[in-house]
């Protein structure tokens, strides 16, 4: 197995594209910090390259950056603890996307679902970038050798296509340098849905604000996006398994164990035959407990750009210092005159 020789490295990502949302901190950001605090190398990324995949304005995306950089370390990332950068300031991400793009095949990426949802029927129209998104996304994780990827339900398929890019390069060259990287998905809320619709994934391009709670958002907007959430007009079930057709219902839960750091099963011995008129209540509280502290110092934290551009700036550097001789190694692999 490729797996072996290599020592355990976590690398995840999050694109600066629009708000950062309660589905990207609980399924991504929170499970970030829980890899932090064990001991192990975090390397966590603002992917400015995948969002150019469609058009960006400059100001927002660079304002999104900075924006999402503070998000991270607001959500408790340590920019000691762990190397926290922003795509471009470490080039040999693109540098190995390219190589990728020559080992994926075009039918791979055909196959992804994110390809095929966002490209829609309009495909012609869709930029080559967009296509190739799981080439640099495979490119991210395997420039630092990562062996562990944290990420939401949405992004299994393109770490199975990382795998798939890392063993065909093994193969076609004879070696065994690319790790065959593990997706980590896990927790109680690995797909959170949107609180308008509970079969929908929440998502920052849902056009409904009401859909999603955005990281940014005041107490008051958290409380009242809860309290009007989509729900159906039965009591909580006794068990988890009888929220099993109802999606609205099952979200809320999933939303309530996350937050509460504690499994569903332990929610519904505690929740269930309430009301929503009893539970929304007692979970909108919950939620401003826990988000409203990491939007205030978000807040705080953007009042200071400078000292983000600060920490972005070194985080490269740190973490160029693993990428270079990674990108250096595939290239003589390769066959490339050094
Ligand atoms: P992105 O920016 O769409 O989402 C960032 C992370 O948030 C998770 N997520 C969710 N989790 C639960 N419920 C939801 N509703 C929800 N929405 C989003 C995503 O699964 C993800 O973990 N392609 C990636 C970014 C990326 C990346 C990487 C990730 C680029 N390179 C390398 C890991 C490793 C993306 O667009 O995520």
């Amino acid at each position: 197995m490729a797996e072996a020789p290599f020592t355990p490295r976590v690398f995840s990502g999050i694109q600066p594209s629009g708000n950062l949302h309660l589905g990207n901190y609980l399924g991504a950001l929170k499970r970030f910090v829980d890899w932090q605090d064990r001991d192990v190398e975090t390397i966590f990324c603002m992917v400015d390259m995948h969002a150019i995949t469609v058009w960006q304005d400059p100001a927002a995306l660079a304002h999104s950056t900075r924006e999402l950089a503070a998000g991270f370390i607001a959500a408790g990332i340590d920019p000691e603890k762990s190397t926290l950068i922003n795509q471009s300031q470490v080039p040999e991400h693109a540098q190995l996307a390219w190589i990728f793009n020559c080992v994926a095949r075009m039918g791979w990426m055909g196959r992804m679902t994110q390809w095929k949802d966002k490209a829609g029927k309009n495909a012609e129209a869709a930029s080559l970038g967009l296509f190739a998104y799981p080439a640099l996304m495979a490119a991210d994780i395997l420039i630092y050798h990562a062996t562990h990827v944290p990420v939401g339900e949405d992004q299994k398929q393109h770490i199975e296509l990382t795998r798939d890019i890392a063993a065909k390069f093994n193969h076609d060259y004879g070696v065994e340098f690319f790790p065959l990287t593990e997706p980590v998905i896990e927790g109680a809320a690995t797909r959170v849905m949107s609180l308008r619709d509970g079969t929908k994934k929440m998502s920052k391009s849902d056009p409904s604000d009401a859909s999603r709670i955005n990281m940014t958002d005041d107490a008051d907007t958290i409380a009242r996006k809860i309290r009007r959430a989509k729900t159906d007009p039965e009591p909580l079930p006794e068990t988890y398994e009888g929220l099993k057709d109802r999606p609205d219902a099952r979200n809320l839960v999933n939303i309530y164990a996350a937050l509460s750091d504690r499994d569903v099963a332990d929610v519904m011995a505690e929740c269930g035959g309430q009301q929503f008129g009893q539970f929304k209540p007692a979970l909108a509280d919950l939620a401003v407990e826990k988000l409203a502290p990491i939007s205030a110092e978000m807040a705080r934290l953007m009042r200071d750009p400078g000292e983000i551009d600060r920490i972005l700036a070194r985080g490269a550097e740190r973490a160029r210092a693993i990428s270079a001789p990674i990108l250096d190694e595939t290239y003589r692999i390769i066959g490339m005159v050094r």
